[in-house]
């Protein structure tokens, strides 16, 4: 079996051939950072058009490096949820003509499974059921994944992602977007006890939630003064901008691990997947192998090169061929987080 997988929920163009073993032929990752670090963040409109242009020849040179043409596929896969609506059109309806084209049929991806599935890839070997741990720029939650394909969503951030605190947080200390790689970058030469700042609902066990809106205002305040917005004038020396990274980094991966091990609490499950840019941060994955390690628990964290947005985690298409789970070319996108099972 071998099957193509389409990614194009945010800002990257990207593209896999996937075998039976979950083996990858061949892999391509067009990365749109480039267009979007003068504003600091993903333009949607800017990503759509920029998806529109790369997605053919995207896919072209996925199938020249898995040494195949179209004639030896035997499925399209396309990641239709959660995203941005017009990236996420941008493969669809490219999976879908690739469909009309060959007869294929069509796989769907919800990506978020696909980013827990990435330590299932990496792993070789069974990894459900677990707590799948998604912390993203569009998404930090935490599901109960009894199988590869049935989640049950038990927490998720009520305002921003984890990964859009760490880009918002670094254009504020004027360091480049993406802004997790260069808080974390930063935060190195910095003290992570220099400011104390919030850790939303980290003290509330009743809730699997979780909350960046209020650290991100805090770290605000500590450059501008309290209640002040304008900071554009004020500029910061290098220790104080490393001091800020290393304390907003320290606020942020307590809040994500603490509520990833309230979640194995509160299941009983033993098992922790964690996936998504921000699993790339590498204090985050140190402190989720400690707390793992203390308390027996198997951790697998995608590794690097499958934590940001990749085709390859669309592996998960693997399972839905094997269950028979096809799609009629009537398959749409859905760009919102589906709060209930599935
Ligand atoms: O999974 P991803 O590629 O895209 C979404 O599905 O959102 O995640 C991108 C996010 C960005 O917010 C980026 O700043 C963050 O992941 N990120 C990191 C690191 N590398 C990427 N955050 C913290 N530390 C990192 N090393
Ligand atoms: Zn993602």
């Amino acid at each position: 079996m071998r099957i193509l997988t389409i990614e194009t929920t945010c800002d990257e163009t990207a593209a896999a051939v996937i075998g039976d073993d979950l083996e990858v032929l061949g892999s391509v990752v067009a990365s749109q950072d480039d267009l979007h670090r003068v504003y600091g963040g993903v333009v949607p409109e800017i990503a759509s058009r920029a998806h529109v242009e790369r997605i053919l020849p995207v896919i072209d040179e996925t199938l020249r490096r898995s040494g195949i043409t179209l004639t030896d596929l035997d499925a399209v896969a396309v990641a239709n949820t959660p995203g941005l609506a017009g990236s996420l059109l941008v493969g669809l309806v490219s999976a879908k003509a690739l469909c009309v084209a060959t007869g294929l049929p069509l796989i769907a991806v919800n990506h978020l499974q696909a980013h827990v599935y990435a330590c299932r890839i990496a792993a070789g070997r069974e990894v459900f059921p677990c707590i799948g741990m998604i912390v993203s720029g569009g998404h930090s939650s935490l599901y109960r994944c009894r199988e590869a394909l049935d989640f049950e969503l038990l927490g998720a951030t009520i305002d921003d992602a984890a990964g859009e605190a760490f880009d918002k947080v670094a254009s504020m200390l004027g360091l480049p977007y993406p802004g997790g790689p260069a808080i974390q970058k930063a935060a190195q030469r910095g003290n992570p006890k220099a400011h104390r700042f919030p850790r939303a609902l980290l003290g509330n066990r009743e809730v699997l939630d979780f909350s960046f809106s209020g650290l991100k205002t805090a770290v605000r305040y500590t450059i501008a003064g309290p209640g002040k917005q304008d900071f554009e004038s004020i500029s910061l020396t290098e220790q104080q901008v490393a001091d800020l990274a290393a304390s907003f980094q320290e606020a942020a991966v307590d809040c994500l691990v603490g509520k990833a091990m309230l979640a194995l609490e509160k299941t009983g499950l033993t098992t922790l997947c964690a996936g998504g840019g921000v699993a790339a941060n590498t204090r985050f994955r140190a402190r989720l192998e400690e707390e793992a390690q203390q308390r027996g628990v198997t951790l697998h964290i995608a590794p690097l090169q499958l934590c940001t947005d990749n085709a390859v985690m669309g592996a998960i298409a693997v399972e839905r061929f094997r269950a028979g789970h096809f799609e009629s070319l009537e398959l749409d996108v859905l760009p919102g987080l589906v709060r209930k099972k599935g």
